[in-house]
This record gives C-alpha cells, structure tokens and sequence, in this order.
C-alpha cells in the first residue's frame, strides 16, 4: 500500500478567518487528502481568525511587525516559524500586509492567495474587502466570483488555479455581493488546495 505523504499548510489572515475555516475544516474532514494545517499567522491580536483557530485545536501566532525593524526581519521570523512546525504551502486568507519577495522565493510556487472577484478584473493596489465589491457594482458588471491564484510578486498577478461564479443583482449591495461571493469562497478554496496540493505529491486520481 502506498504510503499516504502529508504535507503541511501554513495559513495567513488578518481578520474573521471564515477561509482559514474552510480550509481547516476540508484538511480535517479529508476533503484534502494528507493535507494539515500546522499554524496560522495572523499579525494582530484580537482578530476572529485566532478564535477559530483555537476553536479547531490549530496552533496560532500573532507576529506583529511592530516587533522588527523592517519587513525583511519580519518576514524572516514568519518563514522560521512555519518551517520550523513543517509548512510547505501557504495559503493567504484574507492576508492584508504585502508579502514581501525574499518570503515569496523562501515558498517558491507554493503561496496560494484567494481573491473575491473574477481575476484579471478587479485585483491590484487597494483592490480588497469592500472595495472589491464596490467597483464590481461601479462597474455594472453582470457576474463577479472568486480567483484562486499563486502569489508573486504582483498583487493578486500569479497563475489562476480556480475561478467560481456569481450573479450580480440590480439590487445588489457590496454586503450582499460579499456574502454570496464568501460562499464559493469557501468551496473553491478547498477544492483548489486539494487539486494543488495533489499535483504537488504525484498522486494519482
Ligand atoms: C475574503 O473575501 C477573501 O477573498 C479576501 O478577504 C476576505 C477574507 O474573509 N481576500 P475571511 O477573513 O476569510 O472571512
């Protein structure tokens, strides 16, 4: 029998933390085969991610940049941390600080980000939260959705590995839009990491 590899997750959240959930929720519940979420980053305190976190018996940390001298420093401390509890990818979930190129080379290929509207539309410097939304309805587009996508040095610039679907109503609101998009968030971005991570181990389907 084959022997089944696991490899672990590393998640980064700023805020509620529903896809740090989703994601937990799925490596838990074997929706992804061998995958385990070994810490969650956040940079505040106080912030819903680390409840859930403790909730769901995943170990958290709260790195605050205000502890070092620059973002270099910074980032170095968040890599040691998760290489230290055996990450390998690292999912973004709502992760608001930019992420800085020594960080993304020390993950090479392996960060993977999730975005709520339909990428290349949409993404970029100030492109989050309701502001995402808010140009969506600006715009009158009939659909938005969410992109999950590799990280690269560009904000919300790498491959696209999964993209869902929504309608967008006349009577639409950025809250509205949100919450509908959140739900294929928290579909997509599983399913995306399972279809990641399968390819990164070989397996077969
Ligand atoms: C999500 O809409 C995600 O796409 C965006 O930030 C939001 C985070 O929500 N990057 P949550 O913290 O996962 O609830």
């Amino acid at each position: 029998m084959a022997e089944e590899t696991t490899t672990g997750v590393g998640v980064l959240a700023s805020g509620g933390g529903s896809n740090f959930e989703a994601l937990a929720r799925a490596c838990k519940d074997g929706r992804i085969p061998g995958a385990k979420i070994r810490v969650l980053v956040t940079h505040k305190r106080g912030v819903g991610a680390l409840d859930r976190a403790v909730r769901l018996g995943i170990d958290s940390l709260v790195i605050e940049p205000s502890d070092f001298p620059d973002r270099t420093t910074y980032y170095e401390r968040v890599a040691m941390e998760m290489e230290q509890r055996g990450v390998e990818v690292v999912c973004l979930a709502g992760f608001l600080l930019k992420v800085e190129p020594q960080f993304i080379h020390r993950f090479a290929g392996r960060i993977l980000n999730i975005h709520p509207a339909l990428l290349p539309k949409f993404g970029g410097k100030g492109m989050f939260g309701h502001h995402v939304h808010e140009a969506v309805l600006t715009a009158g587009e009939k659909e938005s959705g969410c992109t999950v996508h590799l990280v690269d040095e560009e904000y919300d610039h790498g491959a696209t590995l999964a993209q869902a679907r929504v309608p967008v109503f006349p009577e639409d609101t950025p809250d509205t839009l949100a919450a509908r998009v959140l739900i294929e968030e928290h579909r997509t971005y599983p399913e995306a990491l399972r279809t990641f991570i399968r390819g990164m181990n070989k397996e077969t389907p």
